[in-house]
């Protein structure tokens, strides 16, 4: 696959799941956009062993997030960036916490809106918000994955989540990688460590 690899990673999944019950769930539910989004972000403060990823993959990390799609919905097409230098981003590791079975990543081989509008909060450029819905009509993913095991992702590129099947929420952890090195280098690292 073009946009995605799954990694080895020790990680303490359950963990997760129970700080996103305990610490987060309520605060997406408070939320102003709660009730009309279609995607929200929430960064993570605790420590969930962000050290010992980075020395796995020999990569510092400094963003995590929870990511919440909504049931029967589909994420935004959009391309990541750095909130603060709205740099792209080349690469995420995300992991399936909760409802991720019946939901796609899916990429498109694009990588220019043309005119794009920012969406401060959750780091991302995606088409104007009155142009989206023909946007999404148009174009068609190259790529899709269902998102079973921690996987190494390209965020470069126009992607998003497809949950329009999904009954349920979909719950994600993400952390944002390291831009000094590309996707196609941590891949290579990856693919062949
Ligand atoms: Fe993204």
């Amino acid at each position: 696959m073009k946009y995605s690899l799954p990694v080895d990673i020790d990680i303490d999944i359950e963990y997760i799941k129970m700080l996103f019950k305990q610490n987060y769930a309520h605060l997406f539910e408070q939320k102003d956009e709660y009730h009309s989004y279609r995607f929200i972000a929430i960064d993570i403060k605790e420590d969930v062993g962000l050290d010992d990823i980075s020395d796995q993959l020999d990569s510092p990390f400094s963003v995590q997030r929870f990511f919440r799609t909504r049931a029967n919905t589909n994420g935004p097409i959009h391309i990541d960036c750095n909130r603060a230098t709205k740099e792209r981003r080349e690469w995420a590791i995300n992991v399936p916490l909760f409802n991720c079975d019946n939901s796609y990543m899916e990429w498109f081989d694009h990588d220019d809106f043309g005119e794009f509008s920012w969406w401060p909060e959750a780091g991302f450029i995606k088409p104007p918000q009155d142009e989206m819905d023909d946007f999404e009509l148009k174009i068609k993913p190259s790529e899709r994955i269902i998102l079973e095991s921690p996987m190494l992702v390209e965020t470069k590129s126009m992607h998003r989540v497809y949950n329009l099947d999904n009954p349920h929420d979909r719950i994600i952890y993400s952390i944002r990688g390291d831009n000094s090195i590309t996707y196609e280098e941590i891949y290579e690292r990856l693919a062949n460590g």
